[in-house]
């Protein structure tokens, strides 16, 4: 039994600016607290079951110490050895685990496999990644940005390379926190149509060209990702296609001189970017993949209503 809709984090777009500015006070927060070592047990004996179809290093292992720093505990569970890989519906699974734990972060390609467990659950749903967004990541970026330069409305933000689920959430954090979003990728692997619409909808806030160099000229902060994500199968071509987009010390010059570069990491370096550009004083990837903890860690308190003052 339940009533209403259980707090999900599925999407960026989901919420209002008012809402993810909340969560990243609170983030903010709880980093400082656990650098004075404070760790309010915030979700004593809350458990979070994860799923992972994919790979992960950061997000698995960040949910998995975040929820442990709060109090509660984790099952780490991949698709592989469930039933899911035998044909269960998400839904049926979503009814199940709900009996049994308080909450579910799931890391799946397909977008409307997400949905429909997080239809069909009656405990918080937690994106961990699909193909069409990653929200917990850009919680991570914003956090990041505004840590390092201070508020992000008004930014100039390039993303370069291409088209993918990061820069989705990106489109919908741009429109929300008023950055001015440009987006440089190839006419080949150009956004998908609900990608397009968002852009469309971001209005002055999202703008797409093709020419990388445009795109970095003035930027406050350059972001790139993988040519090749999870499910991408052509990754020769793409790597052939997406050359032009790599984030080097001479594209990077055409930036502000102060900008920043992130990138949700894994890297693929020598390709999307170079040695020079990942590991320079520019560059703040860490600081991203760190605060991945600490956002994460408030979305979670968020999803289960728990104040954290
Ligand atoms: N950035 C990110 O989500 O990394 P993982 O794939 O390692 O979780
Ligand atoms: N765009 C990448 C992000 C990995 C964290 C992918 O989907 O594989």
């Amino acid at each position: 039994t339940t009533t209403g809709t259980p707090n999900h984090f599925l999407s960026i777009d989901d919420f209002s600016y008012a809402e993810l500015r909340g969560m990243l006070n609170q983030a903010g927060a709880l980093k400082q607290r656990l650098k004075e070592g404070d760790r309010p047990l915030l979700l004593k004996d809350k458990v979070l079951a994860m799923i992972f179809e994919r790979q992960s290093t950061r997000t698995r292992v960040s949910f998995d110490v975040g929820m442990r720093q709060l109090g509660g505990e984790t099952i780490m569970l991949s698709g592989q050895e469930m039933q899911l890989s035998r044909e269960e519906t998400l839904a049926d699974t979503a009814k199940v685990m709900s009996r049994y734990v308080d909450a579910i972060m799931i890391r799946i390609l397909s977008h409307a496999d997400l949905l429909e467990l997080a239809e069909a659950a009656t405990v918080p749903v937690i994106n961990g990644l699909t193909r069409r967004a990653h929200p917990c990541q850009i919680m991570a970026d914003l956090m990041t940005f505004e840590e390092h330069r201070g508020d992000i409305r008004g930014a100039k933000i390039a993303w370069v390379g291409d088209s993918n689920n990061v820069l989705h959430s990106w489109v919908n954090a741009a429109e929300l926190f008023e950055c001015e979003l440009t987006i440089a990728t190839p006419d080949e692997y150009s956004p998908e149509k609900d990608l397009m619409q968002d852009i469309t909808r971001a209005g002055k806030y999202a703008r797409l060209i093709e020419d990388p160099r445009e795109a970095v000229e003035g930027a406050d902060l350059v972001i790139t990702d993988t040519w090749v994500s999870m499910g991408d199968v052509d990754a020769a071509e793409r790597r052939r296609v997406l050359k032009p987009y790599q984030v080097n010390t001479n594209l990077m010059a055409l930036a502000n001189k102060d900008a920043l570069f992130m990138h949700c990491l894994p890297a693929h370096r020598g390709d999307e970017v170079t040695d020079e550009v990942i590991d320079g004083p520019q560059s703040v990837v860490f600081d991203e993949a760190e605060n991945r903890l600490h956002a994460q860690k408030a979305v979670l308190c968020w999803a289960f209503g728990v104040e954290t003052n």
